[in-house]
């Protein structure tokens, strides 16, 4: 069954004028909830936008890409709280936000409802359009809406199993 929602995201890029009602997006938002993070420290905000008007005004600093324009929501994701490390190494708010939006992904993808991570934006003039502290980087948006189907999507190539992924012991 995740596996279903999993074959049926893509990044959508053009989406409906459909609005998404609050329901389905309470249920998107609540999968992000119940996603794990290290220490369960949940160390995320989520600033939801719908208003057309600020939407407009984002596609600027979210690289100029006009199909985001489209979308009828934005979800903002901030590292909210203390940070801290996974293996002393890799900053662990960015992955539990990453985990969060991924579910988001595949819950909006198993209600017919399409998504686009965006990672290409000016983070300074986001957390200026939304009052957003600056203790508070933004690590992803993700556009949601429902997918434009008369705007045929081609599938992006995958690598091989073998390519990515070794059995016991590293090899190249
Ligand atoms: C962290 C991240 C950032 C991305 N940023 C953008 C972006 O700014 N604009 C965009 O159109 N797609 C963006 N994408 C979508 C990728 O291009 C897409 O996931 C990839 O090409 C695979 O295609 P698929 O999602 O349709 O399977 C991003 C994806 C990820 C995971």
């Amino acid at each position: 069954m995740i596996l279903e929602a999993i074959e049926k995201r893509y990044s959508v890029r053009h989406y409906k004028g459909r609005p998404v009602g609050q329901r389905k997006l309470a249920e998107v938002l609540e999968a992000a909830r119940l996603a794990p993070s290290g220490c369960n420290l949940q160390p995320w905000k989520l600033v939801v936008i719908r208003d057309r008007a600020m939407i407009r005004s984002m596609v600027h600093a979210i690289g100029g890409q006009q199909f985001v324009e489209q979308a009828p929501v934005l979800i903002v994701a901030c590292i909210n709280g203390e940070g801290y490390n996974i293996g002393d190494r890799f900053d662990g708010a960015v992955i539990d936000i990453a985990i969060a939006l991924d579910h988001m992904t595949l819950q909006a993808a198993s209600m017919g409802l399409g998504t686009c991570w965006l990672g290409n934006y000016d983070g300074n003039e986001i957390r200026a359009l939304l009052g957003i502290p600056s203790e508070n980087p933004v690590v992803a948006i993700l556009a949601l809406g429902y997918p434009d189907e008369s705007h045929p999507h081609q599938p992006r190539p995958r690598k091989a199993l073998d390519e990515l992924v070794c059995w016991e012991k590293f090899t190249g």
